[in-house]
């Protein structure tokens, strides 16, 4: 709406001038510069994504808002994220000290920043808030600058972090893009089928990383069609992929990509995994289980084929099975 597209041009202008200042102050910031180069990265990789460095200085955008404390403007700052504003009013700059990823929308307009703090501090990443222009539960960090490489690929990666994607990027692997700290939903995925129709997530090889490959198994499962494909990479417990990638090359994880369990078969082996399939009641509650996101799933051949295998597990027949999970009385959707 026209509304919507002046919120984005207001906020656009001041994200815009603050990011110009973090690039510019990253070029001076010794601790930071050293921190990325001790992190892989060459200067070349961190322009690409235009990370940033912002200072301690509690009102450094004050230098490049002249207007920063006059009220209207003032508001502007604190709902764009870039600005806090305390319970006794006083205001002060969100992001201190950190390392600044700027994270634009699929058209290239820049909607937020994540910022990582140097050392041990917490949080470790500080996320802009939900505004007009910024909803994490459906931008993906990475997206615009992957975009070229990501057609090209007929593929995108999805890893749980920043620097997950800007290591791969470094080694050569970038096609990657990442979720903002929150779980994958299906708008998200909706933005990945856009973009290509092959999917790879991998996430963190921690129990945190199997949930959270979960929670987007689940987010896909209304997207579903034939002519995509959808795979789940788990990288071995302790690895994320920018530890993976700097570890053991690009190559071999792209040869992990190439060896990835498909979404079905993720899904078979959670559930076979989550059961006790040796017993009676195992069986029926992997049913059980089974049943909504089996519903959830539009009626594709990948469903019939799910079904049969699960009848398997399930030592039912599949017509009894179909009768159990009621796939063809429900209405779907
Ligand atoms: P590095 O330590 O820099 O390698 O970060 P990481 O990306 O490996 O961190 P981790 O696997 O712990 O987290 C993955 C993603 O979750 C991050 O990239 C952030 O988007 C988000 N995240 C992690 N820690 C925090 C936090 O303290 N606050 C918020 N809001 N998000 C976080
Ligand atoms: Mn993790
Ligand atoms: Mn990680
Ligand atoms: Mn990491
Ligand atoms: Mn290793």
């Amino acid at each position: 709406s026209a509304r919507r597209r002046e919120a984005q041009s207001r906020h656009t202008q001041v994200l815009e001038a603050a990011d110009v200042k973090y690039r510019r102050d990253l070029r001076t910031a010794r601790g930071a510069i050293d921190y990325l180069k001790g992190r892989g990265l060459s200067g070349q990789i961190a322009a690409r994504y235009g990370l940033g460095w912002a200072g301690s200085d509690r009102h450094g955008l004050a230098s490049i808002f002249p207007d920063y404390d006059k009220p209207d403007f003032a508001a502007l700052l604190v709902e764009s994220g870039l600005v806090i504003q305390s319970e006794d009013g006083r205001r002060y700059d969100r992001f201190r000290e950190r390392v600044m990823f700027p994270i634009r929308n699929a058209r290239g307009h820049l909607v937020g920043f994540g910022g990582r703090v140097l050392g041990k501090g917490e949080p470790k990443y500080l996320n802009s808030p939900e505004t007009p222009v910024f909803s994490k539960g459906s931008e993906l960090y990475g997206l615009w600058e992957a975009r070229q490489a990501i057609r090209n690929a007929g593929q995108v990666v999805v890893v749980e972090g920043y620097m997950d994607v800007v290591a791969l990027a470094q080694m050569g692997v970038e096609n990657a893009v990442a979720t903002l700290g929150t779980a994958t939903t299906t708008q998200h995925v909706q933005k990945l089928l856009r973009a290509a129709d092959q999917i790879v997530f991998s996430f963190d090889g921690d129990a945190a990383g199997r949930r959270a490959a979960w929670r987007a198994l689940q987010s896909c499962l209304p997207l579903l069609r034939d002519d995509i494909a959808i795979h789940f990479l788990f990288l071995p417990a302790e690895h994320d992929p920018d530890s993976y990638v700097r570890e053991h090359g690009a190559d071999a994880f792209r040869e992990a990509m190439r060896e990835a369990p498909s979404l079905s078969r993720f899904m078979l082996d959670e559930w076979a995994r989550q059961h006790d399939l040796a017993q009676p009641e195992g069986r029926a509650r992997c049913v059980h289980d089974a049943q909504p996101l089996m519903q959830a799933m539009p009626k594709i051949a990948l469903r019939l084929q799910v079904q049969r295998e699960l009848a398997g597990m399930v030592r039912l027949t599949p017509e009894e099975l179909d009768t159990l999970l009621a796939l063809e009385d429900e209405p779907s959707g």
